[in-house]
């Protein structure tokens, strides 16, 4: 049986790990040439050997003009073609009320989580999409629906990121179709204060599923935005994965 993503090629920002990770190995089962991308060479490449066959890397900084360029060029130079691109990788440098950040961290969090998807959208569509068609997965956070505390700043990068998404599909169809997925609290390295020493426990009692998730909840997402097959009349949306905390009833924080 053919698979789904054969003859395609992915770029997955953020990955070496964690939800990007997962969205590779994915990928990569359906039958994708996948280039992952991450700051440490390291990291790409140990993941690339893991995951084996179809998955290569080329190490870069989402935050960085030349970086992007190096990852996007490399990608199409190497694997001939650049039909998908997930914008995983994001930052959150501050935690705290929002009406007390810092400027540096609020520009390098809108910088990275904001600036950065667009970049990499506008560099896959002049290079290849805009001619061949493609589909862009930007990875949210349920954090854009609603507010926190403490991550304000953050939360407000990710709801940019929705609005971009929308704005986005509106601009560049019917060529290319811009989907996002917003998670809730997923078991990686970039949410573990959030989850470790039990606090995940009580985080997923507030859940109507009663769990966390895991990098496969979402992959699984994004292998549907990502195959023209299954969602080929879906644009400008997003799929919240969250074990339903956002209909839950209580909330923490
Ligand atoms: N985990 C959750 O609960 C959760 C919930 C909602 C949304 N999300 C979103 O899901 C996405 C992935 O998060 P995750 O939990 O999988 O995080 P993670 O496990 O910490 O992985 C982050 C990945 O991004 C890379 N990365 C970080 N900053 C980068 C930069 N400036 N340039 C290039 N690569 C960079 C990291 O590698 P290097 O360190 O080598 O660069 C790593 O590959 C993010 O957009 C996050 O906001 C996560």
């Amino acid at each position: 049986m053919e698979k789904s993503l054969q003859g395609k090629v992915a770029l997955v920002t953020g990955g070496s790990r964690g939800i990007g990770k997962g969205i590779a190995a994915a990928f990569a089962a359906a039958g994708a040439q996948v280039m992952i991308s991450s700051r440490s060479a390291e990291s790409c490449a140990a993941t690339a050997k893991e995951l084996g066959a179809g998955v290569h890397f080329e190490a870069g900084n989402i935050g960085r003009v030349e970086d992007a360029e190096r990852v996007v060029g490399a990608t199409l130079e190497r694997l001939g073609r650049l039909d998908i691109l997930v914008n995983n990788a994001a930052t959150n440098p501050y935690a705290g009320p929002t009406i007390d950040v810092d400027l540096p961290r609020w520009e390098k969090t809108l910088q990275v989580n904001l600036t950065a998807p667009l970049l990499w959208t506008q560099l896959a569509w002049r290079r290849w999409m805009k001619e061949h068609g493609g589909a862009i997965v930007n990875i949210s956070s349920v954090g854009g629906l609603t507010t926190n505390t403490l991550l304000g700043v953050y939360d407000i990068t990710k709801s940019a990121l929705l609005h971009l998404t929308r704005q986005l599909a509106a601009e560049l169809g019917p060529k290319v179709r811009v989907n996002a997925i917003a998670p809730g609290l997923i078991k990686t390295d970039f949410a573990r204060v959030l989850w470790e020493e039990g606090r995940g426990d009580v985080v997923a009692r507030t859940y109507p599923l009663k769990r966390l998730g895991e990098v496969v909840d979402v992959a699984e997402a994004a292998l549907y935005l990502a195959d023209d097959r299954r969602s080929g009349w879906v644009t400008g949306n997003t799929i919240v994965i969250d074990g339903g905390g956002l209909v839950g009833f209580e909330r923490i924080g």
